[in-house]
């Protein structure tokens, strides 16, 4: 396959992956751990397809000095994973769990020791069960919780630990989690969704003074959202102002506030909910950010649907579809970075997740061949690479995910890794697409490091 142009993309450029703590470590009632919703949600019958549950998972809590083996192997140069909460603070405020905190200092040992840089989320989705028991994200409280675990992690982890993320895709906790009801915790109500998705703004901005704070070393925090291109399905009227909403529900509610430009006016019409907000609530929100997380996946072409909040429905695009049936449209990745750069004026952005599932199996020849992953990864490289050259300030990029893991409702059926997993036995073999990422890596630093003429 041929490599992409990296030339825009400077010689400290990241090359990582990314999983999250639910979704590959496994050991959930080990050595403290507390229950989080997830481990409820996945107790619900018809909740998770083929009532999988991430109580195995990829034992990545007892694997993973073999996962940074093959993070070695691979190239990586950084890694983002997720730190649960459950295990660090299992009551979900006061008692810290040694244990669980002792897991990710090893982790971020050995990360250190192979070079790897850390890039540390605190949420990936996996509250306390005992928080939700109080309220969950829909409460205040929840968010003062989450900035004093997060002091916690700083402070036994910030020695070694630069990069900082609060919280991975607030979109689903509260959209999919609280208004859709399609992930934990379940619910279908909009006034919860609404609080749920300020309160998580308020956990980020008070986690971001928090970490800050607490962190021994020097800090460079972000956040990550899940964005995508929104175009009308057609030139209608209706069509365009669907668009428009789809922009804000997915991309505008999510960045304005945490920017500094306050909660989009329009949505709040769309909503018609009250914010729980209080004085000094949004300068609290707009911390200064060392960088931007964008996880993209696919483009959204929306109609207009007067059935239910936010009114837009998705029509099907007319590209390559991956597994999860997401359209493939690696432009979209360039676009969006293009508008944060200029609308948003963002001095650093991070692709924090880019990837595809498709249906993987171990060859006779022991192989896993996956064209189709090895062509998504190129081609959002060289998208990151378009926009790089263009002026776009990127400065690294993940692939989701480094293993196949726990894919939420959708259990172990969707395999995203560049990395497959034998749920079985555990056996882990680096894909074709793996192969082709290292390829991406070793030409990058080629490129950057060349001799110079005097040796
Ligand atoms: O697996 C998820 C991840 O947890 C968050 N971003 C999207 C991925 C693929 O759906």
């Amino acid at each position: 396959m041929r490599l992409p142009d990296l030339t825009a993309f400077g010689p400290g450029f990241r090359w990582g992956a990314a999983t999250a703590a639910y979704q590959i470590e496994g050991a959930v009632a080990e050595d403290g751990r507390s229950p989080s919703i997830w481990d409820t949600f996945c107790a619900v019958p018809g909740a998770v397809d083929g009532g999988d549950t991430g109580e195995h998972a990829c034992d990545h809590y007892h694997r993973w000095r073999e996962d940074v083996g093959l993070m070695r192997e691979l190239g990586l140069g950084a890694y983002r994973f997720s730190v649960a909460w459950p295990r660090v603070v299992p009551g979900g405020t006061g008692a810290v769990n040694r244990a669980g905190l002792d897991f990710y200092d090893r982790l971020v040992d050995a990360l250190c020791e192979a070079g790897i840089r850390p890039n540390v989320t605190l949420y990936h989705w996996d509250l306390p069960q005992v928080l939700q028991d109080r309220g969950g994200w829909p409460v205040r409280e929840t968010a003062q919780a989450f900035a004093d675990y997060a002091a916690v992690v700083a402070a036994r982890l910030g020695d070694r630990v630069t990069d900082w993320a609060t919280i991975n895709e607030p979109l689903c906790t509260a959209w999919i989690g609280h208004l859709e009801g399609l992930m934990a915790p379940g619910l279908t109500d909009l006034t919860a969704a609404v609080r749920a998705a300020f309160h998580l703004h308020l956990a980020h901005g008070l986690a971001a003074q928090a970490v800050r704070a607490a962190s021994p070393g020097p800090v460079r925090l972000g956040i990550t959202n899940n964005l995508s291109t929104c175009e009308p399905a057609t030139s209608g009227e209706a069509d365009k102002a669907a668009a428009q909403r789809a922009d804000g529900h997915i991309n505008r509610w999510w960045l304005d506030p945490v920017l500094g430009r306050g909660y989009p006016g329009d949505m709040l019409e769309v909503y018609g909910v009250d914010l729980p907000e209080r004085p000094g609530d949004l300068a609290t929100i707009a911390q200064p950010l060392d960088w931007l997380g964008v996880n993209y996946y696919f483009p959204q072409i929306v109609a207009d649907d007067p059935g239910a909040v936010p009114y837009f429905r998705q029509v099907p695009g007319p590209g390559p579809r991956t597994g999860m049936d997401w359209e493939v449209h690696a432009a979209g990745l360039e676009e969006l970075l293009l508008r944060l750069a200029h609308e948003y004026g963002v001095r650093e952005l991070v692709v924090t997740e880019s990837g595809a599932a498709y249906r993987d199996v171990v060859s006779p020849d022991g192989a896993v061949h996956d064209p189709e992953r090895a062509a998504y990864v190129t081609e959002h490289v060289a998208a990151t690479a378009r926009a790089a050259a263009a002026g776009a300030p990127v400065t690294g990029f993940y692939v989701w995910s480094l293993l196949d893991n726990f894919e939420w409702a959708y259990g172990y059926d969707k395999r995203f890794g560049l990395v497959h997993v034998d749920y079985a036995t555990q056996r882990r073999t680096i894909k074709d697409s793996g192969y082709l990422y290292a390829d991406l890596i070793g030409e990058h630093r080629r490129l950057t490091h060349r001799p110079t003429s005097s040796g």
